[in-house]
């Protein structure tokens, strides 16, 4: 099924309905400068669609843990966010250092954080678990020394 997205001065745009909203954002390790940005973008394009503000909330603290972690913790990384009819699905990539033990990672108040970042605030090691906690699907998978994938979407019914 295919439906008109935007209707401009070469005529209409068209997109299948399995794939309303597809966008790639890179996330820079180290960056402070600019952490925050692709959450407060993706934010923005929801809001701006209207969608129910349970799931932006949902979404936009599940993506801004999600690049923080990878300023915070990784070398860079990229976002992938697609937004179909029944979901938002959010995957971010990342090389860096890598996550040696994912079931400790995952554990409320675990954080490798430096003293300078708990300085910046971050590193209550709240991130992961509020990810999990906001999302209906979650996959987190990593190896040492390559990097990390965090895989995560949620459902625009609230009943699926
Ligand atoms: N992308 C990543 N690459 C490498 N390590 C990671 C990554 N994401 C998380 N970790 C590891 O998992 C730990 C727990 O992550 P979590 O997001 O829960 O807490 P935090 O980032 O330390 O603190 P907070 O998110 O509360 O500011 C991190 O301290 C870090 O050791
Ligand atoms: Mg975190």
């Amino acid at each position: 099924m295919w439906i008109v997205v935007h209707r401009g001065a070469r005529g209409y745009l068209l997109k299948t309905m399995e794939d309303l909203y597809k966008k790639t954002f890179t996330i820079r390790g180290g960056d402070f400068d600019t952490a925050g940005e692709v959450s407060t973008r993706i934010k923005a394009m929801l809001k701006s669609i209207e969608i129910n503000s349970n799931i932006i909330r949902r979404v936009a603290i599940a993506t801004f843990e999600a690049e923080m972690n990878v300023v915070l913790h990784a070398d860079n990384g990229k976002l992938d966010f697609c937004l179909t009819p029944k979901k938002i699905t959010i995957t971010v990539n990342d090389k860096g250092k890598g996550i040696e033990d994912t079931e400790l990672a995952m554990k409320e108040g675990y954080s490798t954080a430096s003293d300078e970042m708990r300085e910046m605030g971050f590193g209550a090691g709240m991130g992961l678990p509020n990810i999990k906690k906001n999302s209906d699907e979650f996959k987190l998978e990593s190896e040492v020394g390559v990097g990390t994938t965090l895989y995560l979407a949620i459902h625009l019914n609230e009943n699926d």
